[in-house]
């Protein structure tokens, strides 16, 4: 055993049962944050700004009557509360990040560096299309390498997320259905998808219809076909599904979709498992949402920014989101406009031409690593999650014995009868340095851990995070039930009440009473 693994195993349990109380509240080096607004000491300002000249007001008498009610602080202060605040949040820079299903691997830093060229980063998105030639070129090579790696004819680039790739996609079936002059009311959804594909059905007005998983984990062909009737519009399947394995009758069930006059949706969320490898044209997808801040890693978390373009199958092409980047005579050409070859456009779903900034961090990624080096992606993304379900398959317990494909899959079998929850074993993680997997998702499985590596981590750093798993697994079978019960125990914050916060979450700072009378 290695000295850091018998670090990790022999946890001084005993010290952590006496709270550590100090003066300051504050934790080693962890520092307490207050509020920006609960900082305030009036007059602070970081900056001295001369008053302005006399000028003449054109609000006609909507100006401000009172003070806007920002917090005085200055510089030095601003700076600290933001560092503070950025040492609180765990993130890929700073570990390994296994949360399934999100692709939390590392962002090369060449990707930033473009990223903030001034020829991108500076320009405006309302200025002449002559003088952004540039930018549009990027944004034409983009689509080509998309079109390229799904085999699709178009691609809509202006979808700002993953869901709202879908909404694009589905709002096109939609508008494809309606052109033949159909109104199909149902979707069909495997039990096993991410919310936001049922949540994007049912937006578009479409009956939400779940399809089961067969005991493999996949989708239970049999009844896909027994729901496929002439009211369904289409089928919106994950492929690798979220149990981390790919739909190996993917054929089949596109054929029984087409059969149906269906379309077929595919989420694509999870395209780093298949990139290079597999064309979605190529297995009958029709429209499939890519999410560049997965597979092509540009940041993402905390609410963004995403960029989730739609690849089309030319029966839904027409359809495509404005606005449209054509090859005209004189260069490339912008189609902002629903007439001519854009008549049928479902509109547009955001202003102007989508995430510029995530656009050039996408292309630089794929440039950067070329054909070969995507398709060695997609090989390192599985290696890596095999690894782990290999060394961790007799500790945890597998929910599908079989090689899977960029995440692994587990169920709490193993927790059984030590009075331990999947909840209770994740937040143990907290307290041994590592951001805890997916849980209780897909919810095809009990008491799902759904474990993504990604392909940036290294073996060194999969085998240590094994090691944590595996012990943590025998402190399982130990009987240690109270460690995990009172994880995390090492955070800044021990357990939070987490229904209150979902269903009651406080969003607004109020000043005390207090304060409001003495300002007055
Ligand atoms: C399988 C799957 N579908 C859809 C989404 C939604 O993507 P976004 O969060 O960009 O809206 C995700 C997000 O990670 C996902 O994993």
């Amino acid at each position: 055993m290695s000295d850091w693994s018998r670090a990790v195993s022999n946890h001084p349990a005993e010290d952590l049962a006496t709270p550590v109380n100090t003066i300051t509240g504050n934790r080693g080096l962890q520092i307490e944050e207050k509020l920006i607004f609960e900082q305030d000491s009036p007059g602070h300002c970081g900056v001295d700004l001369v008053d302005p000249r006399p000028f003449r007001t054109r609000l006609g008498g909507l100006e401000r009557q009172g003070a806007i009610g920002l917090p005085g602080l200055s510089e030095p202060q601003v700076v600290r509360h933001f560092t503070r605040l950025s040492q609180k949040n765990y993130a890929i820079d700073s570990g390994l990040y296994p949360l399934g299903s999100c692709t939390m691997k590392h962002n090369p830093r060449l990707n930033e560096k473009l990223a903030r060229l001034p020829g991108f980063a500076d320009i405006h998105p309302l200025q002449p299309v002559s003088t952004v030639a540039g930018a549009l070129a990027l944004i034409d090579t983009l689509a080509h390498w998309l079109k390229t790696l799904t085999g699709m004819p178009a691609i809509a680039l202006s979808p700002g997320a993953g869901a709202h790739g879908e909404l694009c996609g589905i709002m096109s079936i939609r508008a494809a259905l309606e052109g033949r002059g159909e109104r199909r009311s149902r979707v069909l959804v495997p039990e096993s998808a991410h919310g936001t594909n049922p949540a994007t059905a049912a937006a578009c007005g479409y009956a939400v219809d779940p399809v089961p998983a067969n005991p493999q984990g996949r989708v239970d062909l049999g009844a896909l076909k027994d729901r496929l009737r002439t009211d369904v519009a289409a089928l919106m399947l994950t492929n690798p599904n979220t149990c981390g394995l790919f739909e190996n009758e993917i054929l089949e069930i596109a054929a029984a979709v087409h059969a149906a006059g269906a379309f077929f949706y595919c989420d694509g969320a999870n395209f780093n498992a298949i990139v290079g490898r597999v064309r979605p044209a190529d297995l009958g997808i029709d429209c499939m949402h890519l999410n560049l801040h997965k597979t092509f890693s540009t940041p993402h978390g905390g609410g963004g920014p995403g960029s989730g373009p739609v690849a089309l199958a030319a029966s839904l092409a027409p359809f495509a989101p404005l606005p449209w980047l054509v090859h005209g005579a004189g260069g490339l050409e912008l189609v902002e406009h629903k007439s001519g070859p854009a008549e049928h456009a479902i509109g547009r779903l955001k202003g102007f031409h989508g995430q510029m900034g995530m656009f050039v961090r996408a292309l630089a990624y794929m440039m950067s690593h070329g054909a070969d080096g995507l398709r060695q992606v997609a090989e390192d993304a599985v290696l890596n999650a095999n690894y782990l379900r290999v060394r961790l398959g007799a500790d945890l317990s597998l929910a599908f014995p079989d090689r899977c494909m960029h995440e692994v899959l587990f169920d709490d079998r193993f927790l059984k009868d030590a009075g331990i929850s999947t909840l209770d074993f994740a937040k143990a993680l907290i307290d041994e340095g590592y951001h805890p997997m997916t849980i209780y998702f897909p919810l095809v499985v009990h008491g799902a851990l759904l474990i993504e590596p990604t392909e940036t981590e290294s073996k060194a750093s999969l085998a240590q995070f094994a090691a944590v798993l595996k012990a943590l697994a025998a402190a399982v079978r130990s009987g240690d039930a109270a460690r995990f019960r009172a994880a995390p125990r090492l955070a800044p914050r021990r357990r939070l009440d987490e229904t209150a916060a979902a269903r009651k979450p406080v969003l607004r700072w109020r000043p005390e009473p207090s304060r409001v009378l003495a300002a007055q």
